[in-house]
């Protein structure tokens, strides 16, 4: 039997490779940059199965071009690039890869939240400068984070990741979400629910953890930096449009609010000048990079392909419904 054609955008890892390489036909994009979407399209003309990352759109008219699609494995828990329902119409399978990554999440939510509060990028800048005079009593001082309250918006697995790490710092953990957690989740993270403006007026460090979804982009926007307190630092690690660049520049500017640390911007790669400056903290959407959990990423996207084409229900799949109509 000829094996599944399957075009991968990206040449994965040698672990995630393994196991494809021997069930499947797959070509992988090797090339430095991500691959244009003309040339994924190229590929996809006889391809059914796509591993691809969260910077490829998968769109209706992208569907159209890929007819014999069965299945988009998405290298990433946020699916926000992909049209679910229009993959769904096609009988397209979507799978991404959750629970993998969440610990990884949290650890990089933390390591933003104190560099932050304690002005590591100034300092990192200033110890390479060639310019540093010396220990002086006033220099860089930031914030302290232990003892201080820690608001979590959106209090799915990361954000329950993020709480229980407060714990060593001493913080009072609060969270807001859409459902409220049951009580035997709050007690075992030390976590009290508050409603969205109760949180913001009362958090020291804000951490954001929520999927991008219609109701959630520009959750954060003028009205709710104005909300914080002026000493307060906001920290994205969830997906950038969930925040207002434009309102966050205008309310650092205006100093409604002390810092933040972003992980994810509204239009990826571009970073708004205006967030460049001392008291925010920016990486390049690093939160789930450790080289083992990107590679059980890659890993679980790929066990998804292979079991599907061996006739099975892959794990993960976002829309069941394609099963239903066979
Ligand atoms: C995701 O998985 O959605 C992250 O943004 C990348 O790990």
């Amino acid at each position: 039997m000829p094996k599944p054609k399957v075009y991968s955008t990206h040449p994965l890892f040698e672990e995630a490779r393994a196991i494809l390489d021997t069930s499947s036909d797959v070509v992988y994009w090797t090339g430095p940059e991500r691959p244009p979407r003309e040339e994924v399209l190229r590929h996809l003309k006889d391809k059914e199965g796509l591993l691809c990352l969260l910077t490829e759109r998968i769109s209706e008219d992208f569907l159209r071009a890929a007819s014999k699609l069965r299945i988009v494995a998405n290298i990433a828990v946020g699916y926000d690039n992909i049209d679910v329902d229009a993959c769904t119409k096609r009988n397209v399978v979507v799978t991404n890869t959750p629970g993998v990554l969440d610990e990884t999440t949290a650890d990089f939510a933390w390591a933003l939240l104190m560099a932050v509060a304690r002005r590591l990028g100034e300092g990192e800048l200033l110890a390479r400068s060639g310019h540093w005079k010396g220990w002086n009593l006033d220099q860089l001082c930031g914030a302290d984070v232990w003892g201080k309250t820690l608001g979590i918006v959106g209090f799915g697995r990361i954000g329950r990741a993020v709480a229980r790490r407060a714990s060593g710092f001493q913080m009072k953990v609060i969270y807001t979400d859409a459902v409220r957690a049951s009580e035997d989740v709050e007690e075992s993270v030390n976590a009290e629910f508050r409603g969205m403006n109760a949180l913001l007026a009362e958090s020291d460090f804000i951490t954001l953890h929520v999927p991008l979804l219609p109701e959630t982009r520009g959750l954060f926007d003028s009205p709710k930096f104005y909300r914080m307190k002026p000493t307060a630092f906001l920290i994205n690690t969830s997906r950038g449009p969930v925040v207002e660049e434009a309102a966050l520049v205008a309310a650092l500017e205006a100093k409604k609010i002390a810092g933040a640390a972003l992980d994810v911007y509204e239009n990826e790669p571009f970073i708004h000048p205006g967030l460049k400056r001392a008291n925010v903290v920016l990486a390049p959407h690093l939160a789930s990079a450790s080289l083992e959990t990107r590679t059980k990423m890659a890993v679980m996207a790929v066990n998804g392909v292979v079991a599907l084409f061996k006739g099975q229900r892959p794990p993960n799949v976002l829309n069941p419904d394609v099963f239903k109509k066979h």
